[in-house]
């Protein structure tokens, strides 16, 4: 295993995906250790749905929007689509106030970190249909749907770069390489107080 700061480093939102499965244990496992993210007073209020059947994931693909920069480059074919989901819920009766998605989040990159640690791929899905899930997944109205974690081999490389303005876009090259540019550390930090930012 990378070291843990190169993991993070790393990891990036994969949007093509091999077509090899992933093993129902591994899935549990991203499920297992995302249980001992941080979570507002314990409360713990996330739950999850495994949609890793052929179906169901083809069903749940038509509700998802991928990579809104790009469109449709990065929006999979089906030669390239994830081979499972694991749809990350709220149980609105345990969320502390508003903390209820910061709980979700900090469990979602968990296990985005945990996948990318066994060399698989995944992409953050926040634009969901959310409706049809539900109906899809029968998750009950004591639930919400936070968000849809895409997961599978990767079948793309996308780099990280230091962004060189302010938008920060990704966008595909003339090789059909994504390039995520990221906010550099000294336009972004400051020290012993809120200054200006040195950098750009
Ligand atoms: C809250 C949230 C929602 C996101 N929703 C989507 C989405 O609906 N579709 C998509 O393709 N990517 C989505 N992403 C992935 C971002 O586009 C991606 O994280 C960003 O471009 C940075 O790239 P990186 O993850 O490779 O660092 C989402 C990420 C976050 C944190």
């Amino acid at each position: 295993m990378q070291d843990l700061l190169s993991l993070i480093r790393s990891r990036r939102s994969i949007r093509r995906f091999e077509q090899r499965p992933i093993a129902r244990e591994t899935l549990l496992d991203l499920i297992d250790v995302a249980r001992y993210a941080p979570s507002a007073a314990n409360q713990q209020p996330v739950e999850y749905v495994i949609a890793d059947e052929p179906n169901r994931r083809a069903r749940l693909f038509d509700l998802l929007a991928w990579a809104a920069h790009v469109r449709p480059r990065r929006t999979p074919d089906p030669e390239h689509r994830p081979v499972a989901y694991i749809v990350v819920l709220r149980c609105t009766a345990r969320e502390l106030g508003a903390l209820g998605p910061v709980d979700a989040a900090a469990a979602i990159q968990t296990i985005l970190l945990a996948a990318w640690s066994l060399g698989i791929g995944s992409c953050w899905i926040g634009s969901v249909d959310r409706p049809r899930a539900r109906v899809l997944l029968g998750v009950p109205t004591s639930h919400e749907i936070d968000s849809v974690v895409a997961l599978g081999y990767p079948a793309e490389q996308p780099v990280a770069e230091n962004a060189r303005h302010e938008d920060t876009a990704y966008y595909l090259d003339p090789a059909d390489v994504l390039h995520v540019p990221k906010r550099p550390l000294q336009s972004l930090l400051h020290v012993n107080g809120f200054t200006t930012p040195s950098g750009r």
